[in-house]
């Protein structure tokens, strides 16, 4: 699988991972995704039992092949240092990657995951947001410098992204983590059938859910695309997305007349 760097400097990760909410089956997803290379799993407190289930199952005896990407989820300055002694708990005492969910208390839990940093228990540094109307918000987390990457939604039919964040990471070096690939699912209602994905063919892409993600990662701007799955032979498939080649602009505008039906 293509290796990207995040943001200026920072660790190469895999162009795919796996993302948690909502996932059941989580230890054999999570070891399908080790096996075929996707070592970025994302988790947040937000996601019920997720982090515990990461860290103490899915992860037991090999957290050292896994970067883990969790969240500070609160309002309370307080309940974000409970929520960092829990998730340092579950990982074995560092965070690859720890990110303000939903600009939650942002400056405040910015300044805790710094800190955690600065004590070598954290490595990057991030801040993630789903709905558009933050974006003003995310950007101005992003000009102050203090994030390695932000998390943010992007598919065909989500691309608000297009307008100020990506060109914003790119010009800063920032990486980006895509939340959402598949639409949460919305996107593979209607799948084209073989004949329509025949032209992606050559590009290593044989079901819709990898021309989509293929769609995401010919974004060079992008750094990993973390499907969620309940399948480990979902998360198989969805890894080999992961491969150049990348698509031109005529594959990228195919897959988006295919799933604006
Ligand atoms: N959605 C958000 O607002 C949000 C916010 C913050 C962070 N995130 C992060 O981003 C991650 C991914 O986003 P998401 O979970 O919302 O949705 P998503 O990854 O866009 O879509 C997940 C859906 O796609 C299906 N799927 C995945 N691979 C498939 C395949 N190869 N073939 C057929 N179906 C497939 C899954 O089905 P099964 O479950 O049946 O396998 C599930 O219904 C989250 O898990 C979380 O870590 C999401």
């Amino acid at each position: 699988m293509e290796r990207r760097v995040l943001g200026d400097g920072g660790p190469e990760l895999p162009a795919v991972g796996l993302g948690t909410w909502r996932t059941s089956n989580l230890t054999a997803v999570v070891h399908a995704a080790l096996g075929a290379g996707a070592t970025v799993v994302d988790s947040s407190p937000m996601y019920g039992d997720a982090e515990r289930l990461l860290g103490e199952e899915a992860l037991r005896g090999r957290r050292d092949h896994a970067f883990v990407a969790t969240k500070i989820w609160s309002q309370s300055a307080e309940e974000g240092r409970h929520q960092a002694e829990r998730a340092l708990s579950f990982f074995g005492g560092r965070i690859d990657l720890y990110q303000v969910h939903n600009l939650s208390a942002w400056r405040d839990q910015l300044t805790l995951i710094e800190s955690l940093r600065a004590e070598g228990l954290v490595r990057c540094t991030g801040a993630t947001h789903y709905a558009p109307s933050a974006f003003g918000e995310l950007a101005q987390v992003m000009r102050t410098r203090r994030v390695d990457c932000v998390q943010i939604p992007y598919n065909p039919r989500e691309r608000s992204v297009e307008r100020e964040i990506l060109p914003l990471a790119e010009e800063l070096g920032i990486g980006v983590v895509v939340m959402r690939p598949l639409g949460e699912g919305a996107l593979l209602r209607r799948a084209p059938g073989p004949e329509e994905l025949e032209p992606l063919r050559e590009f290593g892409v044989s079901t819709w859910p990898q021309a989509l993600l293929k769609w995401i990662l010919s974004d060079r701007r992008v750094t990993v695309a973390i499907p969620a799955t309940s399948k480990p032979e979902w998360m198989t498939e969805n890894a080999r997305a992961g491969e150049p080649p990348w698509f031109g602009p005529d594959e990228r505008a195919l897959v988006e007349r295919l799933a604006a039906r």
